[in-house]
Parts: C-alpha cells; sequence; structure tokens
C-alpha cells in the first residue's frame, strides 16, 4: 500500500506545500515573502499575514502539481518548531484541520531535522519514474561533486541556516545528536547582518555569494572566536567586521562601493573558515568521514568549495542537497512526515507550535 504525505512549512518567512508520495517527492511550492525586503529582515506580524494569505493557494497548487485530491492524503506533516510563533500557528492550525476533516493523523515535524532529512528526498518525474539521487551527483553550477546517492549512517551533519548553526551525528534517519552549536549567532545571521551593514538588501547571503566571486578573499581579515570544542561563535566577527569598516569609512567614506566585492569574499571566506575549522575537528574527533551539509548556508559557494577540497583531501564522502531543497522548503518536512509516519509517530490534536525546541 502507498503512503502519501502532504508537507507544511511555515516556520519563518516562505510558506511551503510538499506531496510525498513513498519517499518519493510529487510536488514542492514556496510562495516568498518579498514584503520583508523592504524592512532589512523578516517582520514577524507580516510574515504571518503573509502565510494567511498564501497557505491555501500553496497547498492547493502542490496539490493539483502532484495530481492528487485530499482523499487520497494519509497523514499531515506539518513543522512544529523552531520557528517564529505567529508563522508556526498558521501552518499548524491549517495541518489540524485538514487532519480533522479527513480523519488522518497529524505528525509534527522539527525544523532542523527537516533541514537535515532534505538530504534523503528524491523525486518522482512526470511519468511516473523514480529518479535516484536527482541532482546529488551535482553542486548546483552543474559540476560533478564527490557526492555519491544518499547519505550513509551516520554521518556528520554541518547544519547551516539564518537561525542555526549545528554539527550532529546522524545515526539514523530520526536518530541525531547535537555535538556542536553556535552559542550566539548563526552563519547566516552573520551573513545578513554583516551585509545590512554594506547596504546589501535581505537576505544578504546569496548576494555576498554573488559579489564575493570576483573579489579578493585575502583582502581583509577579520577576528576569529576561540571557543572549546565543537561549538560556534559569530558575534564577535560581527563585531570586528562593523569595527574595521567603520574605521576605514573615517579615512575614505567611499570605502564600501569602492572595495565591496572584496569586503563580501573576504567576509565569505572568514565565515566558511570558522565553520570548516570546527567541522575537520568534529570528524577527526569521530572518525566519522561521511559528511553532509543543509540549511540555507549550504547553497554557498565557497562553503561547498571548501567541502569538495576537504573531502578529498581527507577522504571524506560529502553530501550537498540540490539548491532547491537547501532553504525552507515543504519537502524536507515532508520527507520527515513520511519516515515518522513509517515508525508510527503521530501527534495529537492538542499540539501547539513552539517557537524554541
Ligand atoms: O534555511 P533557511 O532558508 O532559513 C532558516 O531556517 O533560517 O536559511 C536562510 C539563510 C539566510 O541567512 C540566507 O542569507 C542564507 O541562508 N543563505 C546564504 C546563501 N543562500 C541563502 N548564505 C550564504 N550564501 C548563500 N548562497
Ligand atoms: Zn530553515
Amino acid at each position: 500500500m502507498s503512503i502519501t504525505i502532504l508537507g507544511i512549512e511555515s516556520s519563518c518567512d516562505d510558506t511551503s506545500a510538499a506531496v510525498i508520495r513513498d519517499g518519493y517527492l510529487l510536488s514542492n511550492r514556496i510562495a516568498n515573502q518579498e514584503v520583508h525586503r523592504l524592512y532589512g529582515g523578516v517582520v514577524p506580524e507580516l510574515a504571518s499575514r503573509a502565510h494567511q494569505q498564501n497557505i491555501i493557494p500553496v497547498v492547493d497548487t502542490a496539490m493539483k502539481e502532484a495530481g492528487v485530491i485530499p482523499s487520497e492524503i494519509d497523514a499531515v506533516a506539518f513543522t512544529r518548531g523552531p520557528g517564529l510563533m505567529g508563522s508556526l500557528l498558521v501552518g499548524t492550525s491549517f495541518a489540524k484541520g485538514f487532519a480533522l476533516s479527513r480523519g488522518i493523523p497529524l505528525i509534527e515535524v522539527n525544523h532542523l531535522q527537516g533541514h537535515v532529512l532534505a538530504l534523503f528526498l528524491r523525486r518522482m518525474t512526470d511519468d511516473g519514474r523514480r529518479m535516484e539521487e536527482e541532482g546529488r551527483r551535482m553542486t548546483d553550477d552543474r559540476r560533478p561533486s564527490s557526492v555519491a546517492g544518499h547519505p550513509s549512517f551516520p554521518f556528520l551533519c554541518l547544519l547551516v541556516s539564518g537561525g542555526h548553526t549545528q554539527i550532529l551525528i546522524v545515526r539514523d534517519h530520526l536518530e541525531m545528536e547535537i555535538i556542536g552549536q553556535t552559542i550566539d549567532d548563526a552563519a547566516g545571521e552573520a551573513f545578513d547582518k554583516c551585509g545590512k551593514v554594506l547596504g546589501l538588501p535581505y537576505p544578504a547571503g546569496p548576494v555576498i555569494d554573488r559579489l564575493a566571486r570576483v573579489g579578493d578573499p585575502l583582502a581583509f581579515t577579520y577576528s576569529r572566536p576561540r571557543i572549546p570544542g565543537l561549538n560556534y561563535s559569530f558575534s564577535g566577527l560581527k563585531t570586528s567586521f562593523l569595527y574595521s569598516l567603520r574605521d576605514h569609512l573615517k579615512e575614505d567614506p567611499e570605502f564600501i562601493s569602492k572595495n565591496l566585492n572584496s569586503l563580501c569574499a573576504s567576509l565569505q571566506f572568514t565565515i566558511v573558515d570558522i565553520l570548516m575549522n570546527k567541522l575537520r575537528r568534529a570528524a577527526e574527533q569521530t572518525g566519522i568521514r561521511e559528511i553532509g551539509i543543509a540549511g540555507g548556508v549550504a547553497a554557498n559557494s565557497a562553503l561547498k568549495g571548501a567541502l569538495e577540497t576537504e573531502a578529498s583531501k581527507q577522504g571524506w564522502t560529502v553530501h550537498i542537497p540540490t539548491l532547491a531543497y537547501t532553504m525552507d522548503n515543504a519537502a524536507m518536512i515532508g520527507i520527515t512526515g513520511h519516515y515518522k509516519y513509517l515508525r508510527g509517530e503521530f501527534t495529537g490534536q492538542d499540539v501547539a507550535p513552539v517557537a524554541r525546541m
């Protein structure tokens, strides 16, 4: 018997719905919220209003694209947290209503676990052909990477997003242990906050990535954290970036426009170096050479490049998700829902979203 899961994601500023059948992705629709660009960051109140407007059309389109009708859905998986409370409430309420009206189980998903399980997404083509490891052998600029199939257990996952930076040991689809994490800002936050200082639009991560391509990564140096163990810290880098910029601007008010590419390249180089140092140490300590990356920052070209260089030096096998599945999306929630369904891990109608997990 086949299992069809409707996945719902609304933790931040993207409203997304996806349909997964037997672990294969049939559709994944995302409505981005452009309104936040005007404010240089996500405005929670505006995000929840936009989710409210988007959720029904997004689910409707995802189901049409998948060619499924509501009676064919076996369970609804939704993001319970972490995220913005108002945003989470929209997806949670929708999922509860859908499940209740159809008399089907509800499955709560941890957004971060979803990012990791994006590494296990497989797509079904329109004519029903099952595509194994689609996109996974390539980086987004179509260069072959050292990736081969889905990660095998146990593997280390560097989860880098706008809200989180963690190193996890993934022992099974649903069994993960955090062995290192940021004690302050996340890596994506470092990109976004420093980008804001440079006058770049939100989210600045992808813009910095693009501008850095023609910049000198060694033009400027910024302070690096001295945090013991496998934990990260990015707040010192942010301050160091800000102070360095302020000093340069005193001497030359046009410093930013004259050096934008190299400022981006140097900042990106420092962030990637900080991320890679602890990941290398985690691999040494655990002896695990199977490495995955996940979360929005996993789209960063310098991070992917550094990972592939390290892979050939250390004999790692690296797994980089397809670009569309690194950022927030419901496909990753649906695939997590699929594995939870197989284990019978369902949630009651009294479930409430949680901002922190
Ligand atoms: O995973 P995600 O979509 O949302 C969260 O759960 O936070 O991650 C968004 C973060 C933002 O901080 C964004 O600037 C960053 O991912 N990001 C990037 C790139 N693409 C997205 N950072 C660096 N380089 C990129 N190419
Ligand atoms: Zn996310």
